[in-house]
């Protein structure tokens, strides 16, 4: 594989992507990305020229994905509408990125015989309950919950539709919650980071007990690369990393790290239909793959965050404003 196309690249997990790939491989990488709230063209700076390009466009274009996936080897989908607070008040969106977009792409993958990586979400399988160390297989029926992961859940049966009835080449992941650099800030972790910069207190909803299994973007990143060139076509493998944290416990540490008060927190109005636990068992990848996290270690993940937030203000100061006014609409 020498040419990759990336879509979303211009996102958080997209870019991290893009940064891994060009870092640790040879491969040039194309790409798409709509720059919509979510996409920042500064996430893409430094890099090597003679292996990177980048197309601004949107995967429902049937016409644009033509001309992208004519000369790819491969893709990687990242594109998606990401949030699940936003599509509990504008789910159209979310519909036609991941829905349609998808059919786009994949369509287009058939046509061109091109390998098709789909990057998903843990939370196609709805949410376990707090207690007990049940955690999500391969195998956990589908079950999601809100607009956004029912979107990608439909996204996830389009691909594998497409495998078993056009013989497109793709695998599958799905990933729980990730954290480190360019992440947008009306995502839980860099939002409370940067409330404290900016002298607020971090915003917890409901009571904080709701637990998810965080993951370093860039651990992500090299377990898609894993299953891009060892992975087994028609395929899921489930990314996780041991991460279970309760919600409450994050803010308590990133308080730490930045040297406040544990308790300086506000408990806000909850998430409708807010899942209450998240847990991946990544045995398949480990053992069929053999893949493993570099990032061990969630505090000394979270500090180098914190320190990315602190040097990087120009990245995120533009979007701050206008995340918290879309959370103050919502009392949040
Ligand atoms: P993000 O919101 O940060 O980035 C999404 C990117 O897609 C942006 O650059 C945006 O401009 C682009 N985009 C949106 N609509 C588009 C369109 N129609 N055409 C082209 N580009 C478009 O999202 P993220 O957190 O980086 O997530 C990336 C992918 O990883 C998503 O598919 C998401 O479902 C999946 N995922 C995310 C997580 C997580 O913790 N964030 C975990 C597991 C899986
Ligand atoms: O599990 C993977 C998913 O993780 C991805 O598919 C999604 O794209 C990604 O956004 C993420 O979804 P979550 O809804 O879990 O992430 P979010 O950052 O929105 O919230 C994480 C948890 O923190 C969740 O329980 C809600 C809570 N939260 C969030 C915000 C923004 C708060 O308590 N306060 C906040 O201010």
């Amino acid at each position: 594989m020498r040419n990759l196309l990336v879509t979303g690249g211009a996102g958080f997990i997209g870019s991290n992507f893009v940064h891994h790939v060009l870092a640790h491989t040879d491969m040039r990488v194309t790409v798409l990305d709509k720059l919509t709230y979510a996409g920042n063209r500064a996430s893409l700076v430094d890099l090597p020229q003679d292996r990177f390009t980048f197309v601004e466009g949107d995967i429902a274009n049937a016409d644009t994905v033509d001309a992208v996936m004519s000369t790819a080897d491969a893709v990687v989908h990242y594109a998606a509408e990401s949030h699940n607070d936003n599509s509990l008040h504008d789910p159209a969106p979310f519909l036609q990125t991941n829905i349609v977009g998808t059919y786009t792409l994949l369509e287009a993958a058939r046509r061109y015989s091109t390998r098709f990586h789909h990057v998903s979400t843990d939370e196609v399988y709805g949410d376990l309950p707090l207690e007990g160390g049940e955690r999500f297989t391969e195998a956990t029926p589908y079950n999601p919950s809100s607009p956004y992961s029912s979107t990608k859940a439909g996204s996830d049966m389009l691909v594998r539709a497409w495998v078993r009835s056009f013989g497109v080449q793709a695998t599958i992941s799905n990933c729980s919650n990730n954290y480190g650099p360019y992440q947008h800030v009306e995502k839980f972790i860099p939002r409370q980071i940067t409330n404290i910069i900016d002298g607020q207190r971090p915003k917890i909803y409901g009571q904080g007990q709701n637990i998810r299994d965080w993951i370093h973007a860039d651990d992500h990143s090299s377990a898609v690369l894993t299953i891009l060139s060892k992975g087994v076509i028609g395929q899921t493998y489930l990314i996780g990393a041991d991460g279970e944290l309760g919600n409450r416990d994050v803010v308590e540490r990133i308080l730490a790290h930045m040297g406040q008060p544990d308790d300086a927190f506000d408990l806000v109005t909850d998430r409708a239909g807010h899942d209450l636990r998240y847990a991946i068992d990544p045995s398949k990848l480990r053992n069929e793959l053999d893949w493993r996290p570099a990032f061990g270690d969630f505090d000394r993940g979270l500090e180098q965050t914190i320190e990315w937030y602190r040097a990087n203000e120009a990245w995120w100061r533009p979007q701050k404003a206008a995340a918290e006014a879309r959370y103050a609409a919502q009392g949040r």
